[in-house]
């Protein structure tokens, strides 16, 4: 049965992968975002702008939806975006008998002490509680934001340092996007399993392969961070035995950077 989806953060990394999917699945898609509908947006492709910070055009963006995929987040504003802008997206859906809201979230938000993930947790527990048939599903960190992290580190001249023994198990944005379209299709079910990338890797196993992939020679070097977060991202607490996507690292790194440089 094809839905209408209203899909927050749309217009960001993992919701322009989310609306290929839900497209490519017959769905129509509403975009939800804090700017106006692009002139070259494809006539079939609805838009509603709103902001969930302020509650503007909240009640009308959720007008005639079958679901919501709640995608929205700014991790450097989560308090206000994450946690208050989820409740009032929630509260407006409650009010709206909106039938489906999926929230995604990431893998580890009860177990690592980071500010934005103690948001995440906030939001998934907000969702919990709405009174809005829902699912939550987790999602690992993406190829991604592995790769864009990793540039990062590499701006320090002469080395790569980073620290090597964190563990990511990352996953294609388009595989989590698929099964996030998946989750609003199979109607709410509550928290689901985890979905996470193929194989846990050290950052330091996946710095090699990078740098081949982007032609950098300079030698990685180990950066030791003390505390309690990056224990946390030693122990893998960020990583899952849920349901694995299949695209591994190295196939991600040569599917983007195809020739040596980058190609995004
Ligand atoms: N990155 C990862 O590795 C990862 C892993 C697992 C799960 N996740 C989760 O996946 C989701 C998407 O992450 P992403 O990396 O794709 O994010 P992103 O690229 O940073 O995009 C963020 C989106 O949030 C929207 N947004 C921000 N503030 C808003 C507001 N006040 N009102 C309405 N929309 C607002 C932005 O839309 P406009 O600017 O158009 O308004 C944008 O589309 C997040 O919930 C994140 O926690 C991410």
């Amino acid at each position: 049965m094809t839905m209408k989806i209203l899909l927050t953060g749309g217009t960001g990394g993992l919701g322009r992968e989310v609306v290929r999917a839900a497209e490519a699945a017959g769905h129509t898609v509403r975009i939800a975002s804090r700017r106006a509908r692009p002139h070259d947006a494809p006539p079939a492709r609805e838009w509603a702008q709103m902001d969930v910070e302020t509650g503007a055009g909240v009640p009308e963006a959720l007008e005639s939806v079958d679901a919501v995929i709640h995608a929205a987040s700014d991790p450097r504003r989560h308090a206000v975006v994450d946690v208050e802008g989820t409740r009032r997206l929630v509260q407006a859906a409650r009010a709206a008998g909106t039938a489906h809201l999926v929230y995604v979230s990431i893998v580890g938000v009860d177990q690592i002490p980071f500010g934005y993930y103690r948001s995440k947790l906030a939001a998934e527990q907000i969702v919990a509680a709405g009174g809005v048939p829902h699912s939550i599903l987790r999602a690992t960190q993406f190829h991604s934001f592995v790769d864009t992290m990793t540039a990062g580190a590499a701006r320090v001249p002469l080395i790569l340092p980073l620290p090597a023994t964190f563990r990511f198990q990352s996953v294609d944005t388009g595989e989590a996007a698929a099964r996030f379209v998946r989750a609003a299709e199979d109607g709410p079910r509550g928290r689901l399993r985890d979905f996470g990338g193929p194989q846990v890797l050290t950052w330091g196993q996946m710095a090699a392969p990078w740098k081949s992939a982007c032609g950098i020679r300079k030698p990685t070097v180990h950066l030791p961070l003390p505390g309690p977060l990056a224990a946390a991202f030693r122990a893998g607490k960020n990583t899952s035995d849920g349901e694995r996507g299949t695209v591994h690292w190295d196939d991600w790194l040569t599917r983007s950077y195809p020739s040596g440089s980058p190609s995004r």
